[in-house]
């Protein structure tokens, strides 16, 4: 699964993308994420990447031109990585998406939500543009991308955090990304109305701490009994 985030603030996504389970994901290649700085194409010398509104208007939008050529370099990129490995392993050639799902940032998109992290995960390569300042040119919404998404009803400084969340819990539904056995392991599987699993609560030691004590049934042995009172105590998980 290859992700390529087209932003201004390149700098922001390595400290979060790079530790924990996403770490480990790329570094066993099952998530490939590139960061594209939109200030690269840029073709003035003062790499201006926004301008003021026609027919005026207060602030600046980022311009379509500057956003075409980071787009057409994300895909080129994508296409030459993945022909490369290929050419490594000796293999022939894989159908690269000649096309990768481009998904803009934004307030106004469709509301992220697990069902559409998990359909997502079904897809080889995304590329997401994270907006910043005031807005886009709207020709890049008419013209350059294929779905606008929001991960909630609040507005943001940019699409930066927006678009690693979307890294996070679309990597989650990649296959070998959450570890074996581990005993979340499936609890990345969803429900039909597109919510997480239900989950148990869980406990571990000391059996008591400040007079909080772990329900008794599950230090009893009897697994039956544990059986049934985890089934009692399902509810949405909370994490
Ligand atoms: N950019 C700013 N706010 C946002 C939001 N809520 N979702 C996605 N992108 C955004």
């Amino acid at each position: 699964m290859n992700f390529n985030v087209i932003t201004l603030f390149p700098k922001m996504f390595e400290p979060i993308l790079g530790e924990s389970i996403i770490k480990k994901a790329r570094q066993s290649g099952l998530v490939d994420i590139e960061i594209t700085d939109l200030r690269k194409f840029a073709e003035d010398k003062h790499h201006t990447v926004d301008d003021t509104p026609y027919g005026g208007g207060t602030g600046m939008l980022l311009k379509v031109d500057v956003m075409d050529r980071a787009l057409k370099e994300a895909t080129s990129n994508r296409q030459q990585a993945a022909g490369s490995n290929e050419a490594k392993q000796n293999l022939p050639p894989v159908p690269c998406t000649l096309h990768p799902i481009v998904i803009l940032l934004s307030p106004q998109g469709e509301k992220f939500t697990s069902q559409m992290a998990k359909e997502l995960a079904q897809e080889e390569n995304l590329i997401l543009i994270c907006g910043h300042y005031e807005g886009f040119d709207e020709r890049i919404r008419e013209h350059l991308v294929d779905k606008q998404v929001s991960i909630g009803d609040y507005v943001l400084t940019g699409g930066e955090l927006p678009a690693m969340i979307m890294i996070d819990a679309i990597s989650r539904f990649v296959t070998g990304v959450l570890p074996a056995g581990a005993p979340d392991e499936d609890s990345h599987s969803i429900e039909k109305d597109g919510k997480p699993a239900l989950e148990y609560p869980q406990y571990t030691k000391p059996a008591e701490y400040n007079g909080w004590k772990v329900p008794d049934v599950l230090i009893s042995g009897d697994h039956a009994k544990i059986e049934q009172w985890k089934k009692a105590n399902l509810k949405s998980a909370s994490n």
